[in-house]
């Protein structure tokens, strides 16, 4: 029996049906595969990173997804299925925090078959608690975020009064456990934690984990950002290779969002993500799924695809695939090349709800 061809839903809208996907190149406008899946776990967190949730928005009375409203680890590994079925060669989980949520480990068993490059992005908090199980599961490597190794600089950052130790914990439990090389992200914010570029750099010299600067981004419509704030990758570069003289390296695969940078001396390497810059539109291959099932095709989107209407009204996995792909064809995202300071002040998806 012919199956009947089912459109996705845009924001509420039915759009029109999706074209059959023929398993030819997929490719977007732009010419742009999809290669890098991040899959949000949760919208929740217990920091309230000042760029990210600030406590004055996410506070006691903020709405977080019901129960109800979130994909269920079957929903995501079944959906996880189609995509890598559509070119999908790197998962991520992220969230929120994406060990706030029970199980993780469980769902990382059920995507690890899969075959993919399966990584997740962490604050660190509970790691000590969890490293061994998620390797024993099959994650492959992990992400920390850690944005300055000062007490007083980090805990006004995460506002939570979290210490530095206990994510230092984390990333030590998680080399321990093979997690190794971790990568850590430092978001820079001028006045805010700059002046803690080089101690960074200093400490995660020569363990073998990489440390990537990230320059402050206009993610949501909740942190204020200004350019201002911002320090160029090409200063952050040079206030390092002051230092410790740095030597440009090749990326490691297409698409690549992290700048490479090797020590001289052979300490190893750091990494500067610069959206705000230097944008990398031009080699986006990604695509985000949000906890309550709704595709993104850009971190700076105003609106997402439905995706959970389909799968939980019974669309088979072909007509899953034929509504992605028609998604991922239709897709024109180049916000940073594109921002502006008008785009800046737009409405946009929070990056706590769609994932980093
Ligand atoms: P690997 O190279 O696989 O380790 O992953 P990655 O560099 O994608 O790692 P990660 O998820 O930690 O990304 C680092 C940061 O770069 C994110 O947290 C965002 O701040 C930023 N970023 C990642 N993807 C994009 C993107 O598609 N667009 C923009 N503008 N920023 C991104
Ligand atoms: N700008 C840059 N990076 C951000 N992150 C969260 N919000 C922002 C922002 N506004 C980073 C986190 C984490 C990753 C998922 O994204 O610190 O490392
Ligand atoms: Fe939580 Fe990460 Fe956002 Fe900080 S950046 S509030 S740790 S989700
Ligand atoms: Fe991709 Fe959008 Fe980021 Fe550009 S701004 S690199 S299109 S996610």
């Amino acid at each position: 029996m012919k199956e009947k061809v089912i459109p996705i839903r845009h924001s509420g809208r039915a759009s029109a049906p999706a074209p059959r996907y023929d398993g030819g190149k997929l490719a977007d406008t732009l010419g742009r595969p999809l290669r890098d899946l991040r899959i949000s776990v949760t919208d929740r967190c217990t920091f309230r990173c000042t760029y990210c949730m600030p406590r004055a928005v996410f506070d006691a009375d903020y709405q977080f997804l019901p129960h109800a409203a979130i994909l269920s680890f079957e929903e995501i590994a079944r959906l996880a299925g189609v995509f890598v079925g559509l070119g999908v060669k790197k998962i991520r989980l992220t969230g929120g925090e994406p060990l706030l949520r029970k199980g993780v480990p469980r769902l990382v068993a059920m995507l690890a078959p899969l075959g993919t490059d399966l990584t997740l992005t962490t604050n660190g908090s509970t790691l000590v608690k969890h490293a061994r199980e998620l390797k024993a599961a099959g994650l492959k490597r992990i992400t920390v975020s850690l944005d300055s190794l000062d007490e007083a600089t980090f805990r006004a950052m995460n506002d939570a009064d979290f210490p530095v130790a206990k994510v230092l914990e984390g990333i030590r439990a998680a080399g321990d456990a093979g997690l190794a090389p971790v990568k850590i992200n430092m978001v820079v914010q001028r006045g805010v934690n700059d002046h803690q570029m080089l101690d960074a750099a200093a400490h995660w010299r020569g363990t073998g984990h990489v440390l990537r600067f990230i320059e402050f981004m206009d993610v949501g419509s909740t942190n204020g950002w200004r350019m201002d704030d911002v320090i160029p990758s090409a200063e952050i570069v040079r206030r390092i290779g002051e230092r410790f003289p740095l030597e440009p390296v090749d990326a490691s695969y297409a698409g690549e969002v992290a700048e490479r940078w090797r020590y001289q001396d052979g300490g190893g390497e750091i990494g500067v993500i610069s959206s705000v810059t230097q944008a990398f539109c031009p080699g986006c291959n990604r695509l985000r799924l949000s906890t309550d099932g709704s595709l993104y095709t850009c971190l700076f989107a105003q609106q997402g695809h439905d995706l959970k209407s389909l799968l939980r009204g019974g669309a088979s996995d072909d007509q899953l695939r034929d509504a992605i792909a028609a998604v991922w064809r239709a897709r024109e995202d180049r916000y940073s090349e594109i921002r502006t300071a008008k785009t800046a002040r737009e409405r946009k998806v929070e990056m706590s709800y769609i994932g980093g």
